[in-house]
């Protein structure tokens, strides 16, 4: 059975709508981002060369990284654009008590 574990990410109220925040969950540097009123989690490291994606444009659900520009759907990990072509990691992640919650493994 996996087990995660559920990390308390700050405030709700932290990350503008349509926009990123860098964080640092435990020892893992994430990236949030808030879209329509959810968070959504990844690594903080681009699978291309590690280009950090807290740092990277939003538009919609896609996040441009600022090195090279490839592009992921923040909802999934998922490539969506070039250079890089492996998914990074998502967690999920909610929003209770106004807090931001993210379940690592
Ligand atoms: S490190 Fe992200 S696109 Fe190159």
């Amino acid at each position: 059975m996996r087990r995660f574990m559920r990390v308390d990410a700050g405030p709700a109220s932290e990350i503008p709508e349509g926009e990123a925040k860098c964080a640092t969950l435990g020892q893992r540097p994430v990236a949030l981002f808030s879209i329509g009123g959810k968070v959504y989690c990844l690594d903080n490291r681009c699978t291309h060369v590690g280009g950090p994606l807290c740092e990277g444009t939003l538009d919609d659900f896609v996040v441009e990284c600022p090195w090279h520009g490839s592009r992921f759907d923040v909802r999934s990990g998922q490539v969506v654009g070039p250079p890089a072509r492996t998914p990074v990691r998502s967690y999920p992640a909610v929003i209770e008590g106004g807090r931001v919650w993210v379940d690592l493994p």
